[in-house]
C-alpha cells in the first residue's frame, strides 16, 4: 500500500467542453482516493481562466498566474480556445504560455485503441497497434519568432516571417527522451520523422542529432520518415510504429491523426512534461475546446480520463494509473459509449460506468 501522500493539482477547465471533460476527471479522481482508503489525497483549486476571463480582464490568465501555478504538483487542464477572443490570442495567452514557461518539453502523445470502440483502421485487430509520439514541445514551429511589417504599404502588400527555431540541445533531449521510452516497451524502435529534405537548416540538424544519438542506443531499432510518408504511414502499416518522436507542428498534425484513427479525437490524452521536475507538469485532453458540442453534456472524457491517469503515474501512482486505465477499457467494452464514437452515453454516463469499474476493481483486488 502506498504512503500516505497528498497532491496539490491545479486545475485549469478552460473554455468550451474543457470544463465537462474535467467534472469527469475529477470524479475519477475522486474515486482513486476513496480506493486508497485514505492514503492518497488531492488537494485541488480550481483557475477561472480562459477566454471568459479574457473578456473580462483582457488577459488570458493572471499576471501573476505562473508564480500561482509554480508550487502545484501538476496541473490538470481541460481545453482553450473559443470563437469569442482570437484563436492566436487564445493559445498563447494561455497553453503555450504554460508549456513553454514550464519548459514542459516533453509532450507524450499515445495512440491507444480501445475494446469495442471501431477505430477507423479497416480490418485490422485493434491488438496490433499501440503507439506513443513524442512531440517537441518547446520549440521547433511554436518558437513564436517572426514579425509582421510593411502593411502601411497598402492592401495586399504586407509580409510576414515565422521562424522555426532548432537548437542542438531542444533536438537531442527530445530525441533521447524517445530513446528512453523506447526501452521500456515491448519493442524497441525509434521512428524519427521530419521533412528535411525541404527544411533544410532546422530539421537536417534534428536528423543530424538523431543519428549522432542513436549510437548511444544500440540495443534500440531506428527509422527516420519524411512526414508526407509518415502520414500514409500512420495509415497503412501503423502496426510498423511504436515511438514515434517528431518535432512540435509535426507531432501535433500526426496526433489528431493517430487519435482520428482509433476513432475519435475525443479519446487521445496527453501529458506535458518538464521532465526536470523543476516546474509542474501539465496533462490535458489532445481534443480542443469543440464549441460546437459545448453544454450539451455529451464529449467524449475518455481523453480527460486517460490524461488524468497519464498524471497518476507522473505522480508516482502507477498502479492507480493502470487501474484507471482498465477502468476505461471496462467501460468502452461494455458499450458506454459516447456518440462520437457510435454510442448514446453522455458524457458523466460514462465518467459514471468507469468510477463503478474502479470501484469494483477495489474490491476485487
Ligand atoms: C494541441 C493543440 C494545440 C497545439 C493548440 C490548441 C495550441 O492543437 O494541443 O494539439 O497546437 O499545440
Ligand atoms: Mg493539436
Amino acid at each position: 500500500m502506498n504512503a500516505k501522500k497528498t497532491f496539490k493539482l491545479a486545475v485549469i477547465p478552460g473554455d468550451g467542453i474543457g470544463s465537462e471533460v474535467i467534472d469527469a476527471g475529477m470524479k475519477v479522481l475522486k474515486q482513486v482516493e476513496v480506493n486508497s482508503q485514505g492514503e492518497i489525497k488531492f488537494e485541488s483549486v480550481y483557475f477561472p481562466w480562459g477566454c471568459d476571463y479574457y473578456l473580462e480582464n483582457g488577459k488570458m490568465m493572471a499576471d501573476d498566474g505562473l508564480d500561482q501555478l509554480k508550487s502545484f504538483d501538476a496541473i490538470y487542464f481541460g481545453a482553450v480556445g473559443y470563437s469569442n477572443v482570437p484563436d492566436h490570442v487564445s493559445l498563447w495567452g494561455l497553453r503555450l504560455n504554460i508549456c513553454q514557461n514550464f519548459d514542459q518539453w516533453a509532450n507524450i502523445r499515445p495512440v491507444r485503441f480501445y475494446k469495442g470502440i471501431p477505430g477507423k483502421l479497416a480490418n485490422r485487430s485493434i491488438e496490433d497497434h499501440d503507439w506513443v509520439l513524442i512531440r517537441e514541445n518547446s520549440e521547433g514551429e511554436y518558437a513564436g519568432l517572426g514579425g509582421r511589417n510593411l502593411s502601411g504599404r497598402g492592401l495586399g502588400k504586407e509580409v510576414a516571417i515565422q521562424s522555426a527555431l532548432f537548437t542542438e540541445e531542444g533536438c537531442e533531449r527530445i530525441i533521447r527522451y524517445a530513446f528512453d521510452l523506447a526501452r521500456t516497451r515491448k519493442r524497441k524502435r525509434v521512428t524519427s520523422v521530419t521533412k528535411s529534405n525541404a527544411q533544410q537548416y532546422g530539421m537536417v540538424l534534428w536528423d543530424e542529432v538523431f543519428a549522432r544519438v542513436s549510437k548511444d542506443y544500440p540495443d534500440v531499432e531506428t527509422n527516420q520518415w519524411l512526414v508526407d510518408a509518415m502520414a500514409a504511414q500512420f495509415i497503412l502499416h501503423p502496426e510498423e510504429l511504436e515511438v514515434v518522436v517528431a518535432s512540435n507542428l509535426i507531432a501535433d498534425i500526426l496526433s489528431d491523426l493517430g487519435s482520428a484513427l482509433t476513432g475519435s479525437l475525443g479519446l487521445a490524452p496527453s501529458a506535458n512534461i518538464n521532465p526536470e521536475r523543476r516546474f509542474p507538469s501539465m496533462f490535458e485532453s489532445v481534443h480542443g475546446s469543440a464549441p460546437d458540442i459545448a453544454g450539451q453534456g455529451i464529449a467524449n472524457p475518455i481523453g480527460a480520463i486517460g490524461s488524468a491517469a497519464m498524471m497518476l503515474e507522473h505522480l508516482g501512482l502507477k498502479e492507480e494509473s493502470n487501474d484507471v486505465m482498465r477502468a476505461i477499457e471496462e467501460a468502452t467494452s461494455k458499450g458506454f459509449l459516447t456518440r462520437d464514437v457510435g454510442g448514446t452515453n453522455s458524457t458523466i454516463e460514462v465518467a459514471e460506468a468507469i468510477v463503478e469499474n474502479l470501484s469494483k476493481n477495489k474490491v476485487e483486488n
